[in-house]
């Protein structure tokens, strides 16, 4: 199984909307994939799930080590399960840090799933928490989703201070796939300014996403852009990210 963190400690930057919307890509690809919602916030379990199918969550994993297939749930999506997170998982984040076996907790997790699931995606959420250092010691490669601000480039420093110890000290195999530009508005001044700084840091994915409504309209409908209506721009330029990532992979 290969595991893929999509982190960026800021918020908004499009994490979330990335980790559904290349799952659903995957999974339509036929390959058997796992979403992993570490958010608190929940945002990608409210896009699969109900709040009232949800007993237990990525908050049992971190509190009770429960396996991870206790939690699972099938989706709509053919070929897409996804382990739910809800906001009591919170509380783990000062809890859990105590313990010498805090960072650990995900990667032992998933040890066991290992003939279950082709590709493993895991939605971050925005900080350098024990949650995002947890999801990038179980990984094999990191998607940083960033729009192409000044405040967007502060953010890029710290991670990839985070990205070098992790590699260093706990998992040497951790790599940066690539940085990916979400949000993009019609070229400005700004954007070519900034990517020139974006690429000092990061590869950057060929393929952006550009800024549209039927991202939120998605959203507000409960599903992936791709379902919401595969012929918006969005829809497109997803699918073409997928197959970026699928033959990045397969290198
Ligand atoms: N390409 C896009 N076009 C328009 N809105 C977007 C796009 N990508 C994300 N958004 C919106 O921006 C907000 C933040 O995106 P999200 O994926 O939740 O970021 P994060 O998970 O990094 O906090 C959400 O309201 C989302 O619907
Ligand atoms: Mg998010």
């Amino acid at each position: 199984m290969i595991i893929v963190s999509i982190a960026n400690q800021k918020g908004g930057e499009g994490k979330t909307t990335t980790s559904i919307n290349l799952a659903d890509g995957i999974a339509r690809r036929n390959k058997r994939t796992l979403l992993i919602d570490m958010d608190p916030q929940a945002n990608s379990t409210g896009i699969f799930l109900n709040s009232d199918q949800i007993e237990k969550s990525m908050y049992h994993v971190f509190n009770s080590f429960a396996p991870v297939k206790e939690i699972i749930h099938k989706t709509k999506v053919e070929n897409l399960d996804i382990a739910p997170s809800e906001l009591k998982l919170a509380e783990m984040e000062t809890r859990s840090s105590n313990t010498v076996e805090a960072p650990y907790i995900l990667k032992d997790a998933l040890s066991n799933l290992n003939n279950e699931y082709d590709i493993c995606i895991i939605d971050c959420p925005p900080s350098l928490s024990i949650f995002t250092i947890n999801a990038l010691v179980a990984s094999n490669y990191i998607i940083i989703p960033l729009q192409a601000e000044k405040f967007s480039i502060d953010g890029i420093i710290g991670l990839q201070g985070t990205v070098d110890n992790i590699k260093k000290r706990i998992n040497p195999q951790l790599q940066i796939l690539g940085a990916l530009i979400t949000q993009l508005k019609p070229q400005t001044l700004l954007t070519k300014t900034i990517v020139p700084v974006i690429v000092k840091f990061f590869r950057l994915f060929d393929t952006t996403i550009s800024d549209g409504v039927s991202v939120g309209e998605s959203n507000m409908a409960r599903s992936s852009v791709y379902t919401y209506n595969k012929k918006s721009k969005q829809a497109q330029e997803y699918e073409n990210f997928t197959e970026e990532v699928l033959n990045e992979l397969e290198k």
